[in-house]
């Protein structure tokens, strides 16, 4: 450890808190734990942690994590950035928000954003605890997705420090922009991957349903075609048959609208960050 840090949790009984502090807790950091919601502040002091005032836990704070809901960012930040002596870093765990302009503007402040990535599917899991940790922030390792808007390198080591014990075990921090991290949230993982995720579970469900094809064969032809599909597909571990290279491509034109690459376009960004974060429009 570079520096002991005192570090807030702003949010700290909610579901991304919890992992934090949990894993925070055990650091050799000074933490204090903030929550406003009833059910939080049990779950936070449930968990053995004690509660403190927002405005005591952010002034002597080097790092104040807003760990609350990406709609709320714009009030929160509004309500705790002022607080904030000069060179805190304010860290966030969207991009949603940043990308949108909703945080309180402070020129004297750093506000850094970091993503878990989730343990990949790939990783080579060894022990029972590392099979059970598919969100990752307990024992299978991950990497993250971070910015920070000023490119402050004293800061980003600082951010960076903090970022592998909150979202512990971490392997690698991946530095982007801000825009970049908000193609890869929600466009890439959310709008597609978590989209195909939700599909598949709709397809097993009419194959069971609708043909009355008994689910345990049917789940255990999926989940086997699915690790096939994802390793051949991102990883090209072997070839698609030929068969198969034909049903997929009836598959794209029954499914896939052929413009559906426009999901990359700044304009599209901003229509799906729109309805995400509940606004009539994405101030620039
Ligand atoms: N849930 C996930 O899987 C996940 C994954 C990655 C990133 N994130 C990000 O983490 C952030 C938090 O999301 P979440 O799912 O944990 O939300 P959540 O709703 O589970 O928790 C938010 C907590 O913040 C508390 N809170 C709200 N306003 C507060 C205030 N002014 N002071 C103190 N506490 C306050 C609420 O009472 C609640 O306990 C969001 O930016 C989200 O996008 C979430």
């Amino acid at each position: 450890m570079s520096q002991k840090l005192t570090i807030a949790v702003i949010g700290a009984g909610g579901k991304m808190g919890m992992r934090v502090s949990n894993n925070l807790q055990r650091s050799e950091h000074t933490v204090y734990y903030v929550e406003n919601g009833e059910a939080g502040r049990q779950r936070t002091t449930e968990a053995g942690r004690e509660l403190t005032e927002a405005a005591t836990a952010v002034a002597e704070a080097d790092v104040v994590i807003l760990s609350v809901p990406d709609v709320a960012l714009a009030p929160v930040s509004a309500e705790i950035v002022p607080q904030v002596r000069p060179g805190t870093v304010v860290l966030t765990l969207d991009p949603a928000a940043a990308y949108a302009n909703l945080l309180y503007v402070r020129e004297d402040i750093e506000y850094v954003v970091a993503h878990p990535c989730h343990p990949s599917v790939f990783l080579q899991r060894k022990t029972q605890a590392e099979l059970d940790d598919t969100f990752g922030g307990i024992a299978a390792p991950q990497d993250v997705v971070a910015a920070i808007e000023s490119g402050n390198a004293e800061k980003q080591a600082q951010a960076e420090e903090v970022i592998k014990l909150m979202y512990a075990p971490v392997l690698d921090v991946h530095w982007v922009t801000v825009k970049q991290l908000a193609y890869l949230e929600p466009t890439l993982v959310e709008v597609v991957a978590c989209m195909i995720g939700d599909l598949l579970n709709e397809a097993l469900m009419e194959t069971v349903n609708k043909v009355g094809v008994p689910e345990p064969a049917a789940r255990a032809m999926l989940m086997g075609h699915v690790q096939v599909a994802l390793a051949n597909g991102l990883r090209g571990d072997n070839p698609f048959s030929d068969a198969c290279l034909v049903a997929m491509d009836y598959g794209r034109e029954k499914l896939i609208k052929e413009d559906w690459k426009s999901i990359f376009d700044d304009k599209e960004l901003d229509s799906v960050l729109k309805q995400m974060l509940h606004l009539d429009h994405i101030h620039r």
